[in-house]
């Protein structure tokens, strides 16, 4: 099984991973946790170049071509075999962010960003997403609360315009695949979003 978390930065993704991760275990799982961009020597590069401050804008595609090689990497060389050892995947982050975060935010056309993740990455979609839901201003506030300016990354110093399209990018996936996608409100305690993850996660394995 391949599950995947999404949801905009300041949503809370982190906290609520680890604690999963062992409710699943001692369900009798075992569980390979990795993340995007990111997750293998190669990806964890590419991710270098993507967070790095730098004077020139880096091109709509040029960035989501970036993320989903890094991503390729990640699901051969990492995702793929440990679903073949039967392992419950859980990604932080996956093709959803490329779809919110490229092409909602920075407005690439949805359909063609749908076109080359389906070439490159194939059947190996996640069964299940879960979506921490929280409003621009929620977000912003937990941002601001938890770094100080000097750790921002080239992504962190995003404007509001581009992270409310990101929401909405979110909001529209959840909308198309409701199946797939499972929303947890990410405004309630942390306890509570743990909570709701976990009976999330009953459902799927019973
Ligand atoms: P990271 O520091 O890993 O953020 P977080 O811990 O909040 O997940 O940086 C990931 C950043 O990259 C985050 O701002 C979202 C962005 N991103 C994209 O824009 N597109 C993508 O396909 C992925 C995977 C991430």
């Amino acid at each position: 099984m391949f599950i995947t978390i999404e949801g905009i930065d300041g949503g809370g993704k982190t906290t609520l991973i680890e604690p999963l991760k062992k409710y699943i275990e001692k369900k009798g799982y075992e569980v390979f946790l990795t993340r995007e961009p990111g997750g293998t020597a190669i990806s964890e590069e590419i991710r270098t170049i993507l967070l790095k401050k730098r004077p020139e804008k880096i091109d709509g595609w040029t960035e989501a071509l970036l993320f989903i090689a890094s991503r390729k990497q990640h699901l051969s060389e990492a995702i793929i075999p440990a679903l073949k050892a039967n392992k419950i995947v859980i990604c932080d982050r996956y093709m959803d962010s490329t779809t919110a975060y490229q092409g909602a935010g920075r407005g690439l056309k949805l359909d063609d960003i749908d076109e080359v993740q389906n070439i490159v990455l194939g059947e190996h979609k996640p069964d299940l997403t879960i979506y921490l839901d929280l409003n621009l201003q929620s977000a912003n506030q937990r941002i601001n609360h938890r770094r100080d300016v000097d750790d921002a990354n080239r992504l962190d110093e995003e404007n509001n315009e581009y992270k409310q399209k990101v929401i909405d990018g979110y909001h529209d996936l959840v909308q198309k695949y409701p199946n797939r996608f499972k929303v947890i409100d990410a405004s309630l305690s942390k306890e509570e979003v743990i909570n709701q993850a976990k009976m999330i996660i009953d459902q799927v394995l019973k």
